[in-house]
């Protein structure tokens, strides 16, 4: 598939970041850091809390702030929740969804299936996050992911897919001393984008962009992007520091 022009990288903050002054300092930074590299594309992406939106999104010149996850649900008597149109309103250019976190607190198949579709109806650039718990060596997680996707799509229809974006994150990578290896990435990325093109078609599949996820660090970040067949990365831990994570930046738009 042809690389997209510029990479895709997103931080995912979950709760690292606490304070609005932390989250107001990491953006003013970031914004000099890139200035300073001078490299003209770059463009960052950020899920933050929902209660930063309003503040980043208005000082991210050369990025996106999106949110973490948005409720399934299009308005009504649900006391806690946000809807898409909500964080869409006060600057949210995009949100992740399903991320392994919040699918082990308990969000089932159903109302992420909802989630993605309703996200996807607001023409919001959604990130669906997948991946295996394990990795076998005969290749049943394959099996996983393309099932998976079927069930976390199974309500969008194929003419939305231009916001959607995948996220292969595999389980046994996050939050760990040591990422997938850019080989191991490279073969799931196989399996999601034949999956994706079985399920609508090569035209409809060709819009996804594929993103690497899990203990990417200053290091490895770019081989996923030149060996793994990815367009773009989503950083947890390395994404907290915004000198990080504009190195991460620059190291994969010249390497590529
Ligand atoms: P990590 O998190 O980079 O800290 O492993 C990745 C993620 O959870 O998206």
């Amino acid at each position: 598939m042809k690389k997209r022009a510029v990479p895709t990288i997103i931080g995912n903050w979950k709760m690292y970041l606490e304070t609005e002054k932390e989250a107001i300092t990491f953006i003013k930074n970031i914004e000099r850091k890139l200035s300073l590299k001078k490299i003209i594309k770059a463009k960052y992406y950020l899920a933050v809390p929902d209660l930063f939106v309003v503040t980043l999104a208005k000082l991210a010149k050369k990025g996106f702030i999106g949110v973490q996850n948005i409720s399934g649900l299009s308005g009504g008597a649900y006391t806690g929740l946000q809807t898409v149109r909500t964080v869409k309103s006060v600057g949210a250019s995009f949100t992740l969804l399903g991320h392994s976190e919040v699918r082990a607190r308990g969000e089932d198949g159903d109302i992420l299936a909802k989630k993605v579709s309703i996200s996807l109806k607001e023409k919001m650039m959604t990130v669906l996050c997948i991946g295996e718990k394990e990795r076998d060596t005969q290749g049943n997680y394959i099996a996983q992911l393309e099932e998976e996707l079927r069930k976390n799509l199974s309500l969008v229809d194929r003419s939305l897919f231009d916001n959607l974006v995948i996220a292969y994150e595999p389980i046994w990578a996050i939050g760990k001393d040591v990422a997938a290896t850019p080989n191991e990435c490279f073969e799931a990325v196989i399996a999601l984008r034949r999956a994706l093109a079985s399920l609508v078609g090569i035209d409809h599949a060709k819009k996804v962009s594929i993103l690497y996820g899990g203990t990417v660090t200053k290091e490895n970040a770019s081989s996923f992007l030149k060996e793994g067949g990815v367009d773009g990365l989503l950083i947890g831990r390395a994404s907290t520091d915004a000198s990080t994570f504009s190195d991460i930046i620059a190291s994969c738009h010249y390497k590529k």
